[in-house]
């Protein structure tokens, strides 16, 4: 059953006016405080409990009815979803995303991007209090990653508009295009427009059917030439929430419901292919081969070993291979493969690609086989905000729930946002740690929790920042 101690508007009016100087609880120094207070939460835990704000059956409901765009044929929820950014199962998706923000009273607009935002306005003149997440998924992906966090944020405005809480912020809730960037090589790919961080010509990449990004904007709705105009302007975000699986299994492992995230890894994104020499399978020697899928085995292990050459959270994958001719009786000419280099520090991804270009070149040298890499994209890593941090411990704390500081592995659309403001993101447990994948699955109870923490977190937010 899902407890916390407060139920009703006036009961979270209530507890900010107990705790009316956020300004001084909410401060850059207080993570420290907060990890110092993390025994005592335990303790309260046990108060008095009452009901959550948000409703988590209305919230799964939506979610449910999310997971049929994109569902295998035939299959049900427990199958996963493939709604990729930029495909039909996406398009239909926003246009009952966009309906369920136009139900709760949101006024939607979609910029050029192609990413939805729904305002509830604030009653002073403030930069707004944004949040939300992304609804496409990756290929066979989960009912999660992405869902709860914008499934969430809308339950959070009805739940407001249910309790009849006005915020003095202008709220809006976002839902990013193409946050997983499949077809393209460029994830983030509508909360890097809004921040202006795209690479030049990225319009111009074109998906398997030959349509190009600029294509898929028009079919989308938008005018690619206006494409710019998707940029945020300075000044706009009072601060930027998300919420989201885990992803990861600490949570689960810990059976601590909400982690506060400290930081969000950088990701870069390499496509790299190996040419060598198509040629008789039977009549030529191995020893004058040039197997283009022989070198890209040996560039799989050298991205493995770099990556596991120092110590560290870093992580590094091949998670393709696309060989020609491909039969079995011809010695492969070429290979496409993709590397992927995450972490907390931008700089040791540089060193460790740097590594593995030296690798390469030795592959390269051993197997006489070219090897060229291009550079697809590089997002940086980001961290949340202390004061951000400090509220979402705060609105767990009051909710009676435990938390944990923890770092993301996974990227997100907030670390696109963190260059236009202050962010912080909320994690949910994901059951044994899986993710991208149909298993993908978070406790329906964990969900509202991790929504109603969301709620109270912007209600924070609201007088923390509405009081600099
Ligand atoms: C985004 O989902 C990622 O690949 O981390
Ligand atoms: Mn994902
Ligand atoms: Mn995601």
């Amino acid at each position: 059953m899902i407890v916390v101690r407060r139920t009703t508007a006036l009961g979270v009016c209530l507890l900010l006016f107990a705790t009316s100087d956020l300004s001084s609880q909410i401060s850059a120094g207080a993570d420290r405080a907060a990890a110092a207070e993390r025994p005592a939460a335990h303790a309260r835990k046990a108060q008095a409990e009452t009901s959550l704000h948000v409703n988590g059956a209305r919230l799964r409901e939506t979610l449910e009815k999310l997971s049929e765009f994109g569902r295998p044929e035939g299959g049900t929820f427990g199958d996963g979803v493939t709604r990729l950014g930029f495909s039909e199962e996406d398009l239909a998706a926003r246009e009952y995303v966009m309906g369920l923000m136009r139900a709760a009273g949101l006024e939607v607009r979609v910029d050029p991007a192609g990413n939805i935002f729904g305002r509830r306005a604030g009653t002073a003149g403030l930069p707004v209090i944004l949040f939300g997440s992304h609804i496409d998924s990756v290929p066979n992906g989960g009912n999660f990653d992405g869902d709860v966090g914008s499934m969430g944020a809308i339950e959070v405005i009805r739940a407001m508009n249910q309790h009849g809480v006005r915020t003095r912020h202008p709220l809006e809730v976002v839902i990013w295009t193409n946050e997983e960037g499949h077809h393209f090589g460029k994830g983030l790919f509508g909360s890097s427009a809004a921040a202006g961080l795209l690479p030049e010509g990225v319009l111009e990449r074109r998906d398997e059917q030959g349509l190009s990004i600029a294509d898929w904007l028009r079919r989308y709705g938008q005018d690619p030439a206006k494409f710019a105009e998707a940029k945020l302007p300075e000044g706009y975000l009072a601060a930027y929430l998300e919420l989201h699986i885990e992803q990861g299994g600490i949570l689960d492992r810990e059976k601590i419901p909400i982690g506060v995230v400290e930081g969000i890894v950088g990701i870069n994104w390499y496509t790299c292919h190996a040419r060598g020499f198509a040629n008789h399978a039977g009549t030529t020697p191995m020893d004058q081969r040039r197997d283009a899928l022989a070198a890209a085995a040996k560039a799989v292990l050298a991205v493995r070993e770099e990556v596991r050459r120092e110590p560290g959270r870093q992580v590094g994958t091949v998670g393709y291979m696309k060989v020609e001719p491909g039969a079995r009786n011809i010695v492969p000419a070429h290979v496409e493969f993709p590397v992927e280099l995450r972490d907390l520090d931008a700089a040791k991804i540089e060193r460790i690609w740097e590594r593995i270009l030296r690798r390469f070149a030795q592959i390269e040298r051993e197997e006489n086989v070219r090897i060229h890499c291009d550079a697809l994209s590089s997002d940086k890593p980001a961290l949340t905000d202390p004061a951000i941090r400090q509220a979402i411990r705060q609105a767990a704390d009051s909710a009676g729930l435990r938390f944990l500081d923890m770092p993301s592995g996974a990227g997100h659309d907030a670390q696109q946002m963190a260059r236009l403001g202050p962010i912080g993101m909320i994690f949910i447990p994901s059951r044994g740690g899986i993710s991208h994948s149909p298993h993908e699955f978070s406790d329906w109870n964990n969900i509202a929790l991790g929504a109603e923490v969301l709620y109270r977190t912007i209600l924070l937010l609201d007088q923390r920042f509405a009081a600099k």
